[in-house]
C-alpha cells in the first residue's frame, strides 16, 4: 500500500518504514474493540445525518455497511491489516471499500482520539457488567456453601493461630461481603465513566454543527463530557477499573491461599473436587490445588496491569499522546484474567466439601474458649485486664497438663479465681461460645442465619437480572 492510501497521508511524501508500521500498530490487540467501535460509529453517523452534515441516504448506507462489517468480523471472514494501524482505521477502510464516497464522510467531526475514548468507555462499561455478574455468581456459591454447612464450627484464626471459634458460614460470608464491596466499586467506576467523549474530536471540539448530546443518548451515556481536552486525554476510568479489579483479585487471592492451606494434610479441613485439581508427573499420589495457586498468582498479574496504567499516564502532558494506545494491553489482560479467575473459583467453591470431623477435632485444640472464659469473669465483676491475666494462667496450666479448659474441675479452676463456679461449664467449649456470641456482625447463630437469608434473597434477585 502507498502512503497516500493511508487516511492521514495527505502531507506525507515518503512511505512509512515497515518497522514503524509494525511498531506503531495496535490492531493486533485493539481489534477487540470492534463491536464498540461500530456501535460508536453507528451512533455518530446517525447524529451526522440528523444534523444535516451527511445525507439521510449516506447515513443509512453507512449504518448498513457497518453492521455487515461486524458480521464479517464475528464470522472470522474479516482481515485486519497492520498497515491500517488500528481497529478504527481498519473498520473505516472496510466501510469505504463497501460504500465509497459515503464512507469517507463518517469521520466528519470526529478524531480517533474521541473515537478510542468512546470505545474504551463502552468496552469497560460492558466488561464491568459482566464481571459484576460473575462476582455475584461466585458470591452465590459461597452463600450456598455457607447454608450447606450452617451448623459447622471452625477454629477462627488470627496470625494463622487458633483464636476463637467461628461458624464456618460466617467465614464464608466474610468473602461475600468483600465481593459485594468489589461489585460496588466496579459499579461506581461504571457510573463515573458513563459520559460521552464524542464531539471532543482531536482535543478542541469542532467548528461543525454537531449534537454530542444525541450521540451520548444513543450510546446510553448519562451526559456529555464537559471538557474536550479532558475527554480526549484522560484514562482515569481505566485506572479506576484496574484498581477495582486489583482489589477484587486481592480478595480472591486470600480465599485461594486459605483454601490451599485448608486442603493440606496438616489442616485437612477441605476436600477439593478431583475434577478441579491436577496431578504430579512424578509423584503418583499427588492431588494438587493448582487452580487455587493460579488464582493466587494471577492477582500479581492484575496488579502489574494497574502499575502499567499508572506509569503510562504519569506526567503525560495534555492532551492525547500515543502512549495511551498501550492502555489496552493492560486493561484487556486484567479484565480477562479476573473473569477467568472468578469463573474457576466459582467452580472450586461449588464443588468443595468440608471435612467436618477433622474440623471438629481441630476445634478441640488451641483453647479457643479462653476469651469466653475471660468474658465470663468480667460478667462476674472482674476487670477485663485481670480476667485476661487469670485465664492466661489457666491456659498455661492447661498447656502444661496437655488438656482442654473443659477438662478442669471447678475446684481446680477456683484456685485461679474464686469467682469461677459450676456455671462455667455453660461457657466453656466451642459450642457454648458460639451460642453465647452477641451483637450484629458477630458469629452468633442468629446473626449469621439472618445474614444468610439476606444474601440468599439479594443474590437471587441479582442473578436473575444479570
Ligand atoms: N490506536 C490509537 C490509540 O489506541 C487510536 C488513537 C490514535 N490517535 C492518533 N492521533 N494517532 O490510542
Amino acid at each position: 500500500m502507498k502512503n497516500n492510501k493511508k487516511p492521514w497521508a495527505g502531507r506525507f511524501e515518503k512511505q512509512t518504514q515497515p518497522q514503524v508500521e509494525k511498531f506503531t500498530e495496535s490492531v493486533s490487540f485493539d481489534w477487540r474493540l470492534y463491536r464498540h467501535d461500530i456501535q460508536g460509529s453507528i451512533a455518530h453517523s446517525t447524529m451526522l445525518a440528523a444534523c444535516g452534515l451527511i445525507s439521510k441516504k449516506d447515513g443509512d448506507s453507512i449504518v448498513k455497511a457497518l453492521k455487515e462489517i461486524q458480521k464479517e468480523i464475528e464470522s472470522g471472514r474479516f482481515k485486519f491489516s497492520e498497515k491500517l494501524e488500528d481497529v478504527h482505521m481498519n473498520v473505516e477502510a472496510a466501510l469505504i471499500r463497501k460504500v465509497g464516497e459515503a464512507g469517507k464522510k463518517l469521520h466528519t467531526a470526529r478524531s480517533r482520539n474521541d473515537q478510542v475514548a468512546v470505545d474504551m468507555r463502552l468496552w469497560c462499561r460492558d466488561e464491568i457488567r459482566s464481571i459484576v455478574g460473575s462476582t455475584a455468581a461466585l458470591q452465590h456459591e459461597l452463600v450456598l456453601k455457607a447454608g450447606e454447612y450452617a451448623g459447622t464450627i471452625i477454629p477462627g484464626f488470627t496470625h494463622l493461630q487458633h483464636a476463637q471459634p467461628v461458624l464456618l458460614s460466617h467465614y464464608l460470608l466474610a468473602y461475600v461481603e468483600m465481593l459485594e464491596r468489589d461489585k460496588s466499586r466496579l459499579e461506581d467506576c461504571s457510573e463515573r465513566l458513563n459520559e460521552s467523549p464524542l464531539g471532543s474530536c482531536a482535543l478542541a471540539g469542532t467548528t461543525l454543527p454537531i449534537d454530542p448530546s444525541m450521540t451520548a443518548r444513543l450510546l446510553g451515556f448519562k451526559s456529555v463530557c464537559a471538557n474536550s481536552v479532558d475527554a480526549a486525554s484522560d484514562r482515569d476510568f481505566c485506572i479506576e477499573f484496574a484498581a477495582a479489579l486489583s482489589i477484587l483479585s486481592m480478595h480472591m487471592s486470600r480465599l485461594a491461599e486459605e483454601w490451599i492451606l485448608w486442603s493440606t494434610e496438616e489442616f485437612g479441613f477441605l476436600e477439593l473436587d478431583e475434577s478441579l485439581c491436577t496431578g504430579s508427573s512424578i509423584m503418583p499420589q499427588k492431588k494438587n490445588p493448582d487452580v487455587l495457586e493460579l488464582v493466587r498468582a494471577k492477582s500479581a498479574r492484575v496488579y502489574g496491569g494497574l502499575v502499567t496504567l499508572f506509569t503510562l499516564m504519569k506526567a503525560l502532558p495534555l492532551s492525547y499522546n500515543r502512549d495511551m494506545q498501550e492502555d489496552k494491553v493492560a486493561v484487556f489482560d486484567m479484565s480477562s484474567t479476573v473473569s477467568a479467575s472468578l469463573e474457576v473459583l466459582r467452580l472450586v467453591v461449588s464443588n468443595a466439601g468440608f471435612n467436618v470431623d477433622k474440623i471438629k477435632s481441630s476445634c478441640e485444640k488451641g483453647h479457643l474458649d479462653a476469651t469466653a472464659l475471660a468474658e465470663y469473669l468480667v460478667q462476674k465483676g472482674m476487670p477485663f485486664r485481670q480476667a485476661h491475666e487469670v485465664v492466661g494462667k489457666i491456659v498455661r496450666e492447661a498447656i502444661r497438663a496437655g488438656k482442654a479448659l473443659t477438662a478442669f474441675s471447678v475446684d481446680e479452676l477456683k484456685k485461679f479465681s474464686r469467682l469461677i463456679d459450676d456455671d462455667v461449664y455453660g461457657v466453656l467449649g466451642v459450642e457454648n461460645c458460639i451460642k453465647r456470641y452477641k451483637g450484629s456482625g458477630s458469629t452468633s447463630p442468629a446473626t449469621v442465619k439472618k445474614r444468610l437469608t439476606f444474601w440468599k434473597n439479594r443474590l437471587k434477585g441479582r442473578l436473575k437480572s444479570s
